[in-house]
């Protein structure tokens, strides 16, 4: 099938109690991205048509999703009238004959895990997996090896909460199935909503063709919980981590490190245990050392670290960063900066050394200001460069010095220190008794 033969609607019009956030839970982020980013993204390779149910913190959910995707439409639930996941399809009208309905809160989702779904043909497919815990989930009543209906938890009796086969939250229905079954679900039931699941039972008594697929949790776990979220973006993770070491990244302790979906690497690169590499990154043929933290970055033929940290704009070339540097929005090319400093809006050329505890004072308080440092240029350890300011090429600065000028020229040494004076035996008469 292409995709222009399928239709998915995505639910994500539900208020997330269990979440206990002020957050709409489908926006929480896993790895880097909002969980619902991550299905719309699954969705695009399988569909050109894609609508997302929408309802609870619509504005939010609607202009956060717009940064990503264009071509998606938003339905919105009368939630008031026809709460649940029902209720949550009653206004959708896909184009297709073959429809798959996802839940919004199963950031793990893959085209590929969804394959399944598309190549069974039977009148519904829907999502089953088994959980030593099964809690949270619909349990799934199978009879004589055919499906007789979903048992949502707060509904289900004893015995039905011992069953551990649970419905996982993805369908797929035909269109006719669809028409015919949204308008008759009925709200009665603990949580007074309009159940999704109870298309089953209902298709069942018709005698429709019901196949439950197994499917796995790595790929099918839903978030309804903070716990969940954190279980999931483990997961997710991992899933990231060992796709960059199957590419030739080495990982030192992965499980200490986090990388999220938008970072690449290149060529032969080494991340150390405790690193946190986040946004736009690119890392090329570089070793980032333990403890570093990258957002937004580049860096080529570098190594940072251990416990540096690269805000984002910072462009890494040829470049040694030390333990306690902060970088950020500059460009350093070809550079040494060995131990705590602050390099923020400037750029710097190669051959040049910046001792240690040199910082750019970028900010007045009121505007940020650059600054532009040259080739083999000797910052001394404890200098603050106070911005705008140009360091020409071949330029000294004396440790300790605070420049002011504006510019220093090619060649020559800034310094600026008070005399060093020394007081005689002052120790002995300021510490006698
Ligand atoms: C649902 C299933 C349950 C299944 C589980 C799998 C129902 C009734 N239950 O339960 O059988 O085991 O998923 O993860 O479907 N939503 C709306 N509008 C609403 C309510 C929810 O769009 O009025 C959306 C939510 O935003 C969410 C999704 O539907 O993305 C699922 O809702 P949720 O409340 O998490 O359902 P579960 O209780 O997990
Ligand atoms: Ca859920």
């Amino acid at each position: 099938m292409n995709k222009d033969e399928i239709s998915i609607i995505i639910l994500a019009a539900g208020k997330g109690s269990r979440m206990k956030s002020p957050k709409a839970k489908v926006l929480h982020n896993i790895s880097g991205k909002p969980m619902l980013y991550h299905i719309i993204k699954a969705s695009q390779e399988l569909s050109n048509d894609i609508t997302v149910v929408i309802a609870h913190q619509k504005e939010a959910v609607v202009e956060q999703m717009q940064n990503y995707f264009d071509n998606i439409n938003f339905c919105i639930q009368d939630s008031d009238n026809f709460p649940g996941t029902g209720g949550a399809m009653k206004n959708v009208s896909p184009k297709n004959e073959k429809v798959l309905v996802l839940n919004g809160d199963m950031p793990l989702i893959t085209a590929d895990a969804l394959q399944g779904f598309i190549d069974t043909k039977a009148d519904i497919i829907m999502s089953i997996f088994d959980l030593e815990n099964p809690d949270g989930y619909g349990r799934v009543i199978i009879e004589n090896s055919q499906v007789q209906k979903i048992v949502e938890q707060k509904d289900a009796s004893k015995a039905q909460l011992q069953v551990s086969t649970v419905n996982a939250g993805i369908y797929a229905f035909s269109k006719s199935v669809i028409e015919k079954y949204i308008p008759l679900l009925s709200n009665d039931n603990a949580q007074k909503e309009y159940y999704l699941t109870d298309v089953i039972s209902m298709a069942k008594e018709d005698g429709l063709n019901i196949s439950p697929l197994l499917v796995d949790e790595n790929s099918f776990k839903g978030v309804n919980s903070k716990k969940d979220l954190s279980d999931s973006e483990i997961i997710m993770q991992d899933k990231i981590k060992t796709a960059w070491m199957n590419a030739g990244v080495i990982m030192q302790l992965p499980s200490t490190i986090y990388i999220e979906e938008s970072v690449t690497f290149e060529g032969e690169c080494i991340v150390e245990n405790g690193c946190r590499i986040t946004g736009n990154t690119l890392i090329t043929n570089s070793n980032i050392k333990a403890g570093s933290v990258i957002e937004d970055s580049i860096v080529k033929n570098s190594d940072v670290g251990p416990l540096a940290h690269l805000r984002p704009a910072s462009y890494i070339e040829d470049t040694h960063i030390g333990n306690f540097v902060e970088v950020k929005k500059s460009s350093l090319k070809g550079v040494k900066a060995g131990h705590l400093s602050y390099i923020g809006d400037s750029q710097v050329d190669e051959g040049t050394n910046i001792g240690a505890g040199v910082i750019t004072c970028n900010y007045d308080g009121k505007n940020k200001y650059k600054t532009i440092i040259g080739k083999n240029v000797f910052l001394g350890s404890d200098s603050q460069l106070v911005a705008p300011v140009t360091i020409e090429d071949d330029v000294m600065i004396a440790a300790g010095t605070t420049v002011t000028s504006g510019k220093v020229e090619k060649g020559s040494l800034a310094i600026s220190r008070t005399k060093l004076r020394f007081i005689k035996d002052f120790y002995y008469k300021f510490f006698s008794n």
